[in-house]
């Protein structure tokens, strides 16, 4: 496992700004609290409900509810890892409003819920993290109340702006090479990360019985300078604990030699220029 991230809460806090600077850092701040509104006014969340936030993580969206809704909801915290539970059980202990807040372990493909138990079921970039979608919007599904909702956002990371759009007409040697490999990494079926779209969720859910189904995808445009020691990042920065860098995907295709000068060379010509990202993202409301 790689040194810069060895479990989740560490990505979290740590490896996720790994490449950023502090304005890179804030903007993102400033972004995951826009979106965690998004997704909680789009949830039509009101007191007396059962809330799930699944994969909650260092609990964006739970911690949310909290500071809308105090103690008047049944909050549950849920993850897959129990170092994420425990940092949000440290958040807590500074939290000074009143709150009913439980706790669940497990994957989300197979919740300690009974059926029909909940509410709302609120999640954020968690398929993203899981091969098999299909099993996890079906127990979504069974642990909700007949009119509960679902709803989340995702990052459709296989429709993202590749190495091989930004580099297009630079002098990078072997392009076409690194190009190519570049677009079968990014379109493997059992890669969590690339392996679905806005129309393969939207045919999850409705397989999964749910109605009323919104998918909101959005272009997000970034464009900031990119600076020589941030670029090496991109490569060897983890997505998420456990998963290949760049570098070792493209490790899969050429030997580290070549693909090190692959990276000196994207440095040298990126270096101190204006890039231009375009991020796919998908908000998804449905009803069961
Ligand atoms: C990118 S983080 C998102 C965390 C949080 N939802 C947020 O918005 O900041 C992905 C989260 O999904 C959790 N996760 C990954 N696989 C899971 C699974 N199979 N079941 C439940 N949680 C899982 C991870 O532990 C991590 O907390």
């Amino acid at each position: 496992m790689s040194d810069v991230c060895k479990n989740w809460s560490t990505w979290l806090k740590k490896t996720r700004f790994a490449y950023m600077d502090e304005n890179q850092v804030q903007q993102t701040l400033n972004w995951l609290m826009i979106l965690r509104n998004q997704i909680l006014d789009y949830a039509h969340l009101e007191s007396a409900q059962k809330i799930i936030d699944l994969g909650c993580g260092s609990g964006l969206l739970a911690f949310g509810v909290i500071e809308r809704f105090q103690d008047s909801v049944e909050l549950i915290f849920q993850d897959k890892f129990q170092d994420c539970l425990d940092e949000c059980k440290n958040i807590l202990k500074d939290v000074q409003t009143p709150y009913n807040a439980s706790f669940l372990c497990c994957d989300v493909a197979s919740l300690k819920l009974e059926k029909n138990y909940l509410d709302r079921a609120l999640m954020r970039s968690v398929l993203v993290h899981i091969v098999e979608k299909q099993p996890v919007f079906d127990e979504i599904y069974r642990v909700l109340k007949p009119e509960g909702i679902y709803c989340a956002f995702e990052p459709i990371i296989s429709e993202t702006t590749r190495y091989g759009d930004i580099l297009k007409g630079y002098n990078i040697s072997d392009y076409d090479e690194f190009k190519r490999a570049e677009d079968e990494f990014m379109s493997r079926k059992d890669d969590c990360l690339v392996n679905f779209s806005a129309n393969s969720l939207d045919e999850n859910l409705n397989n999964a019985g749910f109605s009323d189904v919104l998918i909101n995808v959005d272009e997000v445009k970034s464009s900031y300078i990119a600076k020589f020691d941030a670029i090496k990042s991109w490569f060897i920065t983890p997505p998420a604990p456990n998963q290949k860098t760049m570098k070792e995907r493209y490790l899969e295709y050429f030997e580290e030699k070549k693909v090190d000068n692959f990276i000196l060379e994207v440095q040298r010509e990126l270096s101190d220029k204006q890039v231009e990202i375009i991020s796919k993202t998908a908000l998804i409301k449905a009803t069961k």
